[in-house]
Order: C-alpha cells, then structure tokens, then sequence
C-alpha cells in the first residue's frame, strides 16, 4: 500500500517557498500549532455577547456593518448574463434584520426550521442569515431539487416557512398538501397567490433595526439534509458555535487576507456554499462573489478577471471540465489577480493540481478535505505547505484525525483503513435531526467515523481511497443510492433497482442503476430515456443515472436487502468477496 503514495507523487512533491507567497501566511509554524493550539485560542477570534452568548450572523454581518467594513462591499452578486449588483455589509446588515423582523411577525419561534429554495441571489443571502440572526434554524435546498426531494426535506424537519420563487414554487406545489406544519411560503418574484407572502412587499414594510438574538454556542444554527447508504436523506445540525472554526479555517486556509477577492463557486443547498460561501469568508470581512446561471468555461475566467477574484474555492469535476475544454481558453483572459485555489468534494487527480500550476502561472490547486457532518475543512493542504499532489494533506491544528480498523485500532503509515476523527471540535454536527439512532451510528471506539477509507504516509499527509460506504459522490455531489432506487421503483416499468457509482473521468463517478423491469414492459432507449427523466423530475437534475442496465435478477441477502457491493464488483470486476448471506 505504502507504493501507492510514492506512485502518486511521482511526479513531484510541490515546493512551496513562503518568501515567494503573494501575501503572508495567515498560518504560520504549522508543526508547532499541531502541538500547542487549543480551541479555546480561536475562540477569540469571533465576538461573543455577555454571559458566553454568540450568533454566528452577529459574526458574518452585524460585527463588520457596525465597524469600519460598514461601507466595504460584502457581495458582488452576478446573475450569470454579466449583470451585477454590489451589497455592502451596511446594506446586508439591513437586510438581514427586515428579514428577522419578519420573522418576528410571522410569529416565527426560536429553533423553528425556515427553509429556502432559491436560485443563488441577494434574496437567499439575506434570508438565511437573517433567519440565523433571529434565532430560527435556517436550512437552504438544492434548486435543481424535484418534489420528492423537496417533501422529503420539509416533512421530516417539520418546517413552519418556505422562501421560495414565482419559478421554482410550481416544483414546491407538487407536494405542499402532504405538509401540514408549514404555515408561511414567501415568493421572491411577481406571481404571487393569495396565501402567500410577497418577499418584496414585506421586506419594504419591514424595520430594518433589530437586535441579533444572542444564542447559547450549542443551540442550532442550520440545518442541511445529507445521503448515506441507506434510507432517506439525513439532516445534519450544526450548532452556532460552529462559526469560530468557519472563521478559523477560512482565515488559516483559505487564507482571506482583507483584500481578497473571494470566490466560492458552491449552491448554498450543500455544505461547502453555506460555510464557505457565506460563514467562513464574511466572518472574515471578505469581499465575496457569488455567481449564477449554469458552468460555462468562459463566463468562469470571465468572472476571475473582471472582478479581479485572488482567492478561488471549487470543485475537482469543475476543473477536469475547465481542464478538458483546453488550455487556449484561459489564456485569452488576464487571471493574474488569482492567488490561492482550492478544491473539495471528491479526489483531486494530481494532474489536475499540476496543470493549474501551469495555466495559473504557479499556482496549484490545493485540496481540502471535509463533510456536511464535521461543519468545517477537517484536512487540507495549507497555502504555506508543499503540496503532494493527489493527497487531501494533513489535519488542521486541533484536529487529531487517524486511520483506524473496526476496533478503534490505530494503522501503521501505509495501511490502508477507516478515516476517522476524534470527536469534539466545535463544528462538528450536533445532531441528526430526529434519529440519534443514525447520529450514534457514526461514533464507536472513540472515534467518529467518516465513512471514507484513506492512509496516512510517513510524512503525515493524508491519501483519499474511497468510500466504505454505498454513498456515491458524483461530480462532487453526494448521492444516497437508496433515494435513486426509490424514485426509479415509482416508475411503473420498473420493478425492481439496485444502485452504484461507477468510476467516471470526468465526474468522479456517475450513478449506474441495475433494473428488473415489470411484466408486459421491454428493454428500449426510449424506455430507459423515460425513466431517467422521470427520476430527474422527482428527485433532482444531477440524482438520475446516466446508465441504466436491465437484468433478470438482482443480488441480495435473505433477509432481501440488495447487495450493491456485488453490483459494484461486477460491474468493475473486482473480487466478489464475502457472500455467506447472498440468497440462492
Ligand atoms: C468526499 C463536502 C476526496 C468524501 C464538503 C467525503 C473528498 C464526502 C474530499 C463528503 C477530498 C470530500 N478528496 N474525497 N478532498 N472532500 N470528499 O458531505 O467521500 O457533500 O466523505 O461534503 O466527500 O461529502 P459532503
């Protein structure tokens, strides 16, 4: 196993020379802090209200609106055509505080779950953060969500208020009679129906003053609903106190200086846009850009250059796709403003660090390594450290991260083993919401268990294997296969389905679905073209699988469950491996 590194790195360790950086550091004496740093020195680093009280939103908003940042642009939001609309921390304060005051008389209690489904825009921004400041829990969905996917979210949290848009509302109405606790819908937009609420309205009668609620650290902030292997999606609760290391590992990571240009290219429905496309960076007093409208290589360099972006946050599918249209295209923009990238959310292929470094004059892509579930970058390459391309890096000071076997047992350097985490840092989740059953699962021996398999080499940095699990990450988006059966069973050709990630180039992996179709109904393209659309429509735009094979039969146990590791190992002619408990 110990080759696989070396194989890796092959092409060369990248040397970091901090004189050469740009800016200095935020991070410095790496190897020391992982000694003596504690999470209480952080802890310093956000604003507190008398009595231990804290909101992460008095943190990302109020504290820079009420200081010299007041008239600093906090967002420069473009729609995609190029049109942009600039929002100062001042202008965002006050924002946020309308929204508060109407949550306030929609009567809105404290901890209630207020959802968004929107498109990226100044709306969402405002609304989520002013639903934080006001005490309520905030939680934004994906809008490429279909109807299941949207129910599947409200129902179980039992949400009482959903933002939402004249567009996107159609999807919602699909399923709103199944939701009988959710008493408010705001409509961003024209079209709006009698028992609605029009944001525009109500936004223009608010008060912009209110005064931030101030939250005991561990009451809960939001909440993002997650796949695993098994079951419906999970939502994953975050805590206020998990802004101080939001604000820490974009401050010693991601490395926002004060003239930073930042730019996270992630929808806030997942986790990596609500904490560094809005805690981590605003904490920090950055200017940020957030950009609509679908991926397009030029509109991208575009954005790099003309708003002149130093710091870049995106996904390892993004650039194997900027990588694939060719090196021609960013050499017609002027992209010297770049001067820290970073990526997250699936392996990062070495050439992809290297090839950066030769279109970006230098810079590499540094990879970071994170969840929904740990609230904040976990493991990563620093700006100030050499990069082994390929590796995940090595763990941010005050998290002791090991690979371990199912008892709890440290592996040597090399072994190959469970990523795990000892459990206690302050953005760890708090709970999955109404099932500790599922949060207990994660945490055995001592351990919280990340459900990715990794080693460590003999330096201490960190190498991604795969997944222990069924879950499938598809261009960098985590996918439940059981939600794809699901929807797929609803299908009336099909009877049964069994689903897996089968390893893509471009997207990490894509979904692949066994099916056993019903009686009466024949294998066809057209067949297979209706039912992917039909999962697309009820679950999500990028949830459908791009393959679908149909077979007579599907592995499973006695007790019926299907086997996906047999799928899987089929499908890529692995070993079978173990099947005492496959059925005859
Ligand atoms: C995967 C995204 C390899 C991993 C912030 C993890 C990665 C899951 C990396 C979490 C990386 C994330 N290299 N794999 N640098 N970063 N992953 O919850 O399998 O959407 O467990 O959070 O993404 O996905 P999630």
């Amino acid at each position: 196993m110990a080759e696989k590194s070396t194989e890796l790195i092959s092409g060369g360790i990248i040397k970091k020379d901090p004189a050469k950086l740009r800016l200095t550091s935020n991070l410095q004496g790496y190897d020391n802090l992982r000694k003596t740093f504690k999470w209480s020195d952080a802890d310093k680093l956000v604003e507190w209200f008398p009595g231990g009280k804290i909101n992460a939103a008095y943190n990302v908003v109020d504290r820079h609106a009420k200081g010299p940042n007041a008239n600093k642009i906090a967002l420069i939001y473009d729609d995609g055509e190029g049109n942009a609309q600039k929002v100062t921390f001042k202008q965002l304060y006050e924002q946020t505080n309308r929204f508060a005051n109407l949550m306030k008389k929609l009567g809105i209690k404290r901890q209630d779950r207020v959802f968004f489904f929107l498109q990226r825009s100044p709306e969402l921004y405002a609304g989520f953060l002013g639903a934080i400041k006001y005490g309520a829990i905030a939680s934004p969905m994906f809008p490429a969500f279909g109807p299941d996917a949207i129910k599947d979210r409200l129902l179980d949290s039992g949400a009482v208020c959903l933002v939402t848009d004249s567009d996107l509302k159609k999807r919602f109405y699909e399923v709103k009679s199944l939701l009988p606790e959710l008493k408010h819908t705001i409509i961003v937009g024209k079209d709006v129906a009698p028992d609605e609420l029009s944001w525009e309205k109500e936004m223009a009668s608010a008060s912009d003053k209110f005064e931030t609620v101030p939250m005991d650290p561990e009451e809960f902030m939001y909440l993002l609903y997650t796949s695993g292997s098994t079951g419906k999606p999970k939502g994953v609760v975050h805590a206020h106190k998990g802004i101080v290391q939001a604000h820490l590992t974009a401050k010693w990571v991601l490395d926002i200086h004060e003239e930073d240009v930042y730019w996270c290219g992630a929808d806030l429905g997942w986790v990596t846009g609500v904490v560094y496309g809005v805690l981590g960076p605003w904490s920090n007093g950055v200017t940020q850009i957030g950009l609509g409208g679908r991926f397009d290589p030029d509109r991208w360099y575009k954005t790099i250059q003309n708003y002149k972006v130093s710091i870049w946050y995106t996904a390892p599918t993004a650039v194997r796709m900027l990588m694939a249209k060719g090196d021609d295209t960013p050499k017609k923009y002027d992209l010297s403003s770049l001067r820290a990238l970073y990526c997250v959310g699936e392996p990062l292929n070495p050439e992809g660090v290297r090839w950066a470094q030769e279109v970006f004059d230098n810079k590499p892509f540094h990879d970071t390594w994170w969840q929904t579930e740990t609230g904040s970058i976990l493991i990563t390459n620093f700006p100030g450290m050499d990069i082994k391309p390929g590796s995940m890096g090595k763990p941010q000071p005050g998290i002791e991260a090991a690979i371990v076997d199912e008892t709890g047992k440290v592996l040597e350097q090399g072994e190959e083993g469970s990523l795990a985490i000892r459990p206690g840092w302050p953005s760890m989740m708090r709970q999955i919401w109404k099932n500790p059953a599922k949060y207990n699962e994660y945490f055995r021996n001592g351990w919280y268990y990340t459900g990715d398999t990794a080693q460590v080499d003999k330096d201490g940095y960190f190498w991604y294997v795969g997944r222990a699990d069924d879950v499938i990450k598809t261009s960098g988006e985590r996918v439940g296969p059981f939600e794809v059966e699901s929807a797929l069973i609803e299908h009336e050709a099909v009877a049964e389905a069994g689903v897996i990630g089968k390893p893509d180039d471009l997207r990490g992996n894509i979904i692949k679905a066994f099916i056993v179709l019903t009686p009466g109904h024949t294998e066809s393209d057209a067949l297979k073209a209706d039912i992917q659309k039909h999962v697309k429509s009820r679950l999500a735009g990028h949830a459908y699988p791009r393959e679908i094979e149909v077979v007579i039969d599907l592995p499973k146990t006695r007790s019926g469950k299907i086997m996906r590791r047999l799928l899987r190992a089929r499908e890529l002619g692995l070993p079978i491996g173990d099947i005492s408990t496959l059925d005859d």
